[in-house]
């Protein structure tokens, strides 16, 4: 089959293949045709779709394949272009747009909304929303940069102090969590908050401090989205803004309801309580945005200075990486639907991911799809104890723990007691290691337990080194406690050497 690429309307500036999304359709059986120019904006020259193996052609060429690949769906005039029995696979909003989705059914051709792919693990390889998302989340943090006029990171310098930047983000999704790493990783103070508690580890884990609103309610996702907020919830949230905005240099908002306006969460008394030269991103503005005064596609500066910064081309910043990993999650789409990589698509509806995403088949309106259950509360316990001490996972009975400690105490007695020398005295050692180790590693967080390890593994070739020492003595026993101790120790150390060496290679390039 042929994959035809269209030149998106003016104003964007990706597409939806890239030279090397080309060679991968081109490697599953299909046939690939670009519009003459479609590439440019996102510097993919005709040339260079040419050398990766496709056709370079005219728009008719193009929207007359058998599978027409857009970014952007077509608009009520474009939409009798794709020739009957053909696939058309581009974002839609569907639930947005109905004239355009009644407009497409009514076609003999099949549709697939690359922005309607269910939230589940196994389809985030085809998210387009979160790999769009993730890129607009982090040009965020770069336009509000670019806009403020101070450092992001605090310095310390001989002509003075200069304060981190404190940015606010509203909303932690893939967007909000993006930009989190983004003011994180440039130095700033990042603040976080978000309906949904389970994502305040993921806050943290990007090294934001995550500001929870409190109200007795809790939101559960069933679909890995957001629901509306109460009107309890949305006040305290408003005073939370309120106190917020008087403190922080730069806000960023990214809250999201699917398939309803976004939520007004900044108000213009909020940004009247900024500091001049504060920055405002609003990343909702398509949807309505969550800020007074934020105006979509423009950059407003309000009476005292606070610029609103309303772009809603954010991931079309960064043209050819959003190309690229656009590209990749149709090139994913295709192996799902080309399961004999012969370029043949095969749809099959009893998939919970191809049905999420078609809006028509063959004339057929099969929009809204049957909803898709997925908890994103339910991974909150896999995520939680991970910031938790390892000992508060399994919390030990008190009166097993005083009789232990009283065994102990015993034992201890006993050997030193009655035992000859120097076995009280190595006994005691080795009984104020074990407490101690037990309290020391305990201790330690999960994300600490790689250097950890090398310790211990440092330790263990000290064990090696004295076993050595007492596997030729002449005492049965002591050549026995050595041979095992030389046994296990060497466990630890080429373990130690086989996991390093293997987690030392996922971050090799071309893996
Ligand atoms: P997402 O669904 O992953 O995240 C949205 C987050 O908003 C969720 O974590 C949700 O819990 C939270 N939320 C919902 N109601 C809230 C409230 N009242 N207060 C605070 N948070 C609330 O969505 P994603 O993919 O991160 O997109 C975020 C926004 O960015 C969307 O509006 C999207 O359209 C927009 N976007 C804008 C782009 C641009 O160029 N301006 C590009 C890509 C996305």
């Amino acid at each position: 089959m042929l994959i035809g690429v269209p030149r998106e309307p003016s104003g964007e500036t990706r597409v939806a293949a890239t030279p090397t999304t080309a060679k991968q359709l081109i490697a599953l059986g299909y046939d690939v045709v670009v519009e003459a120019g479609a590439g440019e904006a996102a510097s993919f020259a005709d040339e260079a779709y040419a050398e990766a193996g496709a056709g370079v052609g005219s728009a008719e060429q193009a929207w007359a394949a058998d599978i027409v690949f857009r970014i952007n769906g077509p608009s009520l005039q474009e939409v009798d272009r794709p020739q009957d029995g053909s696939v058309l696979v581009s974002m839609l909003a569907p639930a947005l747009n109905p004239e355009l989705v009644d407009a497409l059914a009514a076609r003999p051709i099949t549709v697939l909304a690359m922005d309607a792919v269910p939230r589940i693990s196994r389809a985030q390889s085809l998210d387009v929303l979160s790999s769009m998302a993730n890129i607009a989340g982090y040009r965020a943090v770069i336009e509000a940069a670019h806009h403020f006029g101070r450092f992001f990171t605090g310095q310390v310098t001989a002509a003075g102090k200069v304060p981190p930047a404190k940015v606010l983000i509203a909303g932690a999704g893939v967007a909000g969590l993006s930009a989190i790493g983004a003011a994180a990783s440039l130095g700033a103070i990042v603040r976080a908050t978000d309906p949904r508690p389970e994502v305040a580890d993921q806050v943290k884990s990007l090294g934001g401090t995550y500001l929870p609103v409190e109200v007795d309610e809790q939101m559960v996702s069933s679909d890995g989205y957001a629901k509306t907020t109460s009107e309890a919830y949305d006040a305290a949230a408003a005073r939370l803004y309120a106190e917020q905005a008087a403190d922080i240099d730069i806000i960023i908002t990214t809250a999201l309801i699917p398939g309803r306006p976004a939520p007004r969460l900044i108000t213009a008394a909020d940004v009247a309580a900024m500091r001049p030269g504060s920055v405002i991103v609003d990343m909702a503005t398509a949807q309505g945005g969550n800020v007074e005064g934020s105006v979509a596609g423009e950059v407003v500066t309000t009476g005292h200075g606070v610029t609103i910064i309303g772009y809603t081309d954010l991931a079309g910043r960064l043209a050819a990486q959003a190309s690229q990993l656009y590209g990749t999650n149709l090139v994913n789409l295709m192996k799902l639907v080309t399961p004999g990589k012969d370029g043949k698509l095969i749809l099959d509806l009893d998939d919970v991911v191809q049905r999420g995403i078609t809006v028509a088949r063959d004339g057929e309106k099969l929009w809204p799809p049957p909803p898709v259950q997925v908890s994103a509360a339910a991974i909150t316990p896999a995520i939680a104890p991970a910031a938790a001490p390892v000992a508060a996972k399994r919390p030990f009975p008190v009166a097993a723990k005083l009789a232990l400690t009283g065994l102990a105490v015993a034992v201890l007695f006993l050997v030193n007691a009655f035992a000859p020398e120097p076995i009280p005295r190595h006994f005691t050692v080795l009984v104020l290691a074990v407490v101690i180790g037990y309290y020391v590693i305990g201790k330690v967080h999960h994300a600490l337990h790689t250097p950890l390890m090398s310790v211990t593994n440092a330790i263990s070739g000290v064990i090696l080194v004295g076993a050595m020492f007492q596997v030729g003595v002449p005492d049965t026993t002591v050549r026995v406690l050595a041979t095992v101790a030389v046994l296990l120790a060497s466990i630890n150390v080429f373990g130690g050497f086989a996991v390093t060496h293997r987690m030392l290679s996922m971050f090799q390039k071309g893996n």
